[in-house]
């Protein structure tokens, strides 16, 4: 899918847009048991504002694509398998259906939501657009730091995935986005870690810092609790 950049400025508060889209994906989004529940979409969406305020772009562009970019997560609940960002686009074009916004920015939606999960440590397309690198880093910030753990353990808790398998090392190697990670722990350090490095924008990197430092100090805690490793310290 091509994207212009040449979107009409509507000077339409991107609020009016979300406030209107609030109703139908709470609706939508209340058959979520995975951790991609609205409470996130309200946070990316928070996430994607504060990051568009620093480092530009379009703001309707980036504001309705961060609060509807997971209709696919809820999908591939239904359908009881993955289904992927792409096929989630024509469902998606419905709840754009409504909106006064521009053929421009609607495509550019669509695009930017189509490439949310291609992450520069996958193989995928990387985007170049800063609405697009603005929706994967508001994406991956609420993956990351004591929100991104818990969502991980509750992930886990969904798909029958241990909180830890201490017979499977944490390795350092590079991450693949095919591995099945062992248990929740394995997804923390093998994956959740690296994100704050991958960040697109600087400002989403200077946000994920402390978010990793928690995140660290959570593994190896745990792990010392696990293994019973005592210390007064
Ligand atoms: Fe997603
Ligand atoms: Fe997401």
């Amino acid at each position: 899918m091509e994207i212009s950049k040449k979107h009409e400025n509507k000077n339409v508060d991107v609020k009016v847009y979300i406030d209107k889209l609030r109703g139908k994906i709470q609706d939508y989004f209340k058959k979520d048991a995975s951790g991609h529940s609205i409470d996130h979409l309200e946070r990316t969406l928070n996430f994607a504002l504060y990051l568009q305020s620093k480092e530009g772009g379009d703001v309707v562009v980036v504001g309705i694509s961060a609060f509807i970019h997971d209709i696919h997560r809820i999908m591939s609940n239904e359908q009881n398998r993955f289904v992927s960002p792409k096929e989630s686009l024509p469902v998606v074009e419905k709840f754009l259906e409504e909106l006064d916004i521009t053929f421009d920015q609607k495509q550019h939606i669509l695009y930017s939501i189509e490439h949310h999960e291609e992450y520069s440590f996958s193989d995928g397309v990387k985007v170049t657009d800063i609405e697009s690198k603005i929706l994967q880093d508001a994406d991956n910030l609420d993956a990351i730091g004591a929100m991104g753990v818990i969502r991980c353990f509750k992930y886990g808790i969904a798909h029958n995935v241990i909180d830890y398998d201490p017979t499977v090392p944490l390795y350092q190697n590079k991450y693949r986005e095919e591995d099945v990670d062992a248990s929740s722990i394995h997804h923390i350090n093998n994956k959740l870690l690296r994100l704050g490095k991958f960040m697109n924008t600087k400002t989403a990197k200077k946000i994920a810092k402390k978010k990793t430092k928690l995140m660290k100090d959570f593994i190896e805690m745990y792990i010392d609790e696990f293994t019973c490793k005592i210390s007064e310290e």
